[in-house]
C-alpha cells in the first residue's frame, strides 16, 4: 500500500509518499520562512496564499520522485486539525480533489498526533504505548498514547508555546526567524549560567504545565533594564547575545525536560516520544537522552527533519486505515488553537 500525505497546517507545504512498511518513497517539504521573517512569526493570509501557490508543485515533486502516478496510490491523507484555518483549508481541498479524482480513500490526520508518530516511521518499530511530549512553534502539551491514535492530555503550556519563545527571544535579541535554530547557534558559543532566568512552575510537582511567558519578560527586561520595555535601541555586542541565548535556551530545556520525568514518574510509562520542531535542539536531545537513561526510559526522537512539519509524519494514516477510518468529502478542517504573528 502507498500513501500519500499532505500537510500544511502552519508555514510548511508538505507531501510525502509512504509505504505501509514505513518506507519513504518521497518526502517534499516548501518552507514559508523567508515570507515571514520580517513579521516575526506567521502571518496567516500569507500563509494560505504561499499554500496554494506551492501545494500542486510540491505533490508533482513527490510523485515524480518517487516515479509513481496517481493512479498508483492507495489512499490520500491530510492533516486537518489544528493548525492556521485558511492553511489547513488549502491542504484540504487538495486531498479532497485527488480522492474524488482517484476514488482512493481520504484519511484525517491529527497534526500533532503525527508528531509523536514521526518517531514511529524514523525509528520503524511500535512506539506504543508511550508518554508524547510535542514541543512546537503552537504547542508545549504532554499526552499519555496508549495508541497511534488516542491520546489523553496531561499538562500543556498555560501561556506560550516554547517555540513561540524561541522565536520571540530570537528577535528580541536581533537574530534570525525562525528563532529556535539561531538561538540555539548562539548559544553554542555563550555560558548558560551567565543569567538566572526563571523556570517558571518547574517546582510545582503539583501539575505538568509549562509557562515560557515569564521568561520572555525576564529576557525582555535583561536587554532593555529592568523595568523597561523598549530594547529597540539597545546594541548587544555578540558575546551578550550569546550569553543571553545560551541562559535563555538552558532555562527552556529545564522546564521541559523537568516536567517530562515528573510526567514519566506518575504515569510509569518506560517509553518517551518527543515530536514538534523544538525537539530538532541539540541541547534539548543531549538532556533528554541523559535523562530518559539515567530513568532507564527508552528514547524515541525522530532525526531533525521529521520533528519540524513534514508530510512523512502523516504515515499515521495507515493506522486509520487498517481500522477502516476514511473520511466522506464533505470533511472540514478544525483549527484549534496556533499562534500567529499578530497573537505575539
Ligand atoms: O513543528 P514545527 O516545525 O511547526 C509547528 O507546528 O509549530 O515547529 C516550529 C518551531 C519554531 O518555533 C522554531 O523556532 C522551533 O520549532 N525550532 C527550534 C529548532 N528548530 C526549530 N527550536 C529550538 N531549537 C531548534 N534547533
Ligand atoms: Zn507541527
Amino acid at each position: 500500500m502507498k500513501l500519500l500525505a499532505l500537510e500544511s497546517t502552519c508555514d510548511e507545504t508538505a507531501a510525502a509518499i509512504v509505504t505501509e512498511d514505513l518506507d519513504v518513497l518521497a518526502s517534499v517539504v516548501a518552507s514559508q520562512e523567508d515570507l515571514h521573517q520580517a513579521f516575526g512569526g506567521v502571518v496567516p493570509e500569507i500563509a494560505a496564499r504561499a499554500h496554494l501557490e506551492r501545494m500542486l508543485p510540491v505533490i508533482d515533486q513527490a510523485l515524480q520522485r518517487a516515479e509513481l502516478r496517481l493512479a498508483d496510490l492507495d489512499a490520500i491523507a491530510v492533516a486537518t486539525t489544528p493548525g492556521l484555518a485558511g492553511s489547513l483549508v488549502v491542504g484540504l481541498m487538495a486531498a479532497k480533489t485527488l480522492a474524488l479524482i482517484t476514488g482512493k480513500p481520504l484519511v484525517a490526520i491529527n497534526h500533532l498526533q503525527a508528531h509523536i508518530y514521526a518517531c514511529q516511521v524514523a525509528g520503524k518499530r511500535s512506539v506504543f504505548p508511550c508518554l508524547g511530549l510535542i514541543v512546537s512553534g503552537g504547542h508545549t502539551s504532554l499526552y499519555n498514547c496508549p495508541t497511534a491514535v488516542d491520546f489523553e492530555p496531561l499538562g500543556g503550556t498555560i501561556d506560550d508555546a516554547a517555540g513561540e519563545a524561541f522565536d520571540k527571544v530570537a528577535s528580541m535579541l536581533g537574530l534570525s526567524y525562525p528563532g529556535g535554530p539561531s538561538i540555539a547557534e548562539a548559544a553554542q558559543r555563550g555560558d548558560p549560567r551567565a543569567h538566572r532566568l526563571p523556570r517558571a512552575l518547574l517546582n510545582d510537582s503539583s501539575r505538568l504545565d509549562f509557562s515560557f511567558s515569564g521568561l520572555k519578560t525576564a529576557v525582555r527586561y535583561l536587554i532593555a533594564g529592568p523595568g523597561k520595555v523598549d530594547f529597540t535601541e539597545c546594541r548587544l555586542s555578540p558575546a551578550a547575545v550569546a550569553d543571553i541565548a545560551a541562559s535563555f535556551q538552558e532555562a527552556v530545556v529545564d522546564c521541559l525536560v523537568g516536567k517530562t520525568e515528573l510526567a514519566l514518574e506518575r504515569t510509569g510509562l518506560q517509553t518517551l516520544c518527543v515530536g514538534g520542531g523544538v525537539a530538532a535542539n541539540a541541547r534539548f536531545r543531549d538532556r533528554l537522552r541523559e535523562m530518559t537513561q539515567r530513568r532507564q526510559v527508552t528514547l524515541e526522537i525522530a532525526p531533525p527533519a521529521l520533528c519540524t512539519d513534514n508530510a512523512v509524519m502523516g504515515a499515521i494514516a495507515f493506522e486509520k486505515l487498517r481500522a477502516g477510518q476514511a473520511e466522506a468529502l464533505d470533511l472540514d478542517v478544525m483549527p484549534g488553537l496556533v499562534r500567529h504573528a499578530s497573537s505575539r
